[in-house]
């Protein structure tokens, strides 16, 4: 279900798409969490749209870099998603996305191959149909509002 590679294991696209989450992570504004995340949401178009979390002296307003990142694409005209790389420093741990991110994933694309990338290279291989099986989505609903 999930496996872990070194990011030069993987083709030049998906490499740089690694290399553009932790370059989206260098602009993470967290002074109050000290916890750096950054997104690299790769677009059916070819581009990369690059998102970081983003905090408040209102803690609870946070917004995640998966969801920047999301938020930013669609608001681009983007809605049609390949796959997304996100790094996070949490030493020999890889970080997933928070559970609010997972359904925001969810609802362009419920199977969403996902990159967790950590800081030494190393990047665990998985995907939203694992991280949130069974999800409640617009198909669920018989809407269709992305076409
Ligand atoms: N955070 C993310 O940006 N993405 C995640 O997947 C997990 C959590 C952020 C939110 C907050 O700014 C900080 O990490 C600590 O929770």
């Amino acid at each position: 279900m999930t496996t872990v590679k070194s990011i030069e294991d993987f083709d030049p696209k998906l490499q740089k798409l690694c290399r553009d989450s932790i370059e989206a992570r260098n602009m993470s504004y967290s002074p109050y969490s000290q916890f750096k995340v950054g997104a690299a949401l790769q677009c059916s178009d070819g581009s990369v749209i690059k998102g970081c979390n983003v905090e408040n002296a209102s803690y609870g307003l946070a917004i995640c870099a998966e969801r920047t990142a999301l938020v930013k694409a669609v608001s681009e005209g983007k809605q049609d998603f390949t796959c997304i790389a996100i790094s996070a420093d949490l030493k020999e741990e890889f970080v997933g996305p928070c559970g609010a991110c997972r359904q925001f994933l969810a609802e362009f694309h419920p199977e969403i191959p996902i990159y967790l990338v950590r800081l030494d290279g190393k990047v665990q291989v998985t995907s939203l149909k694992y991280l949130l099986p069974d999800a409640f989505t617009p198909k669920k609903m018989d809407f269709d509002f992305h076409h």
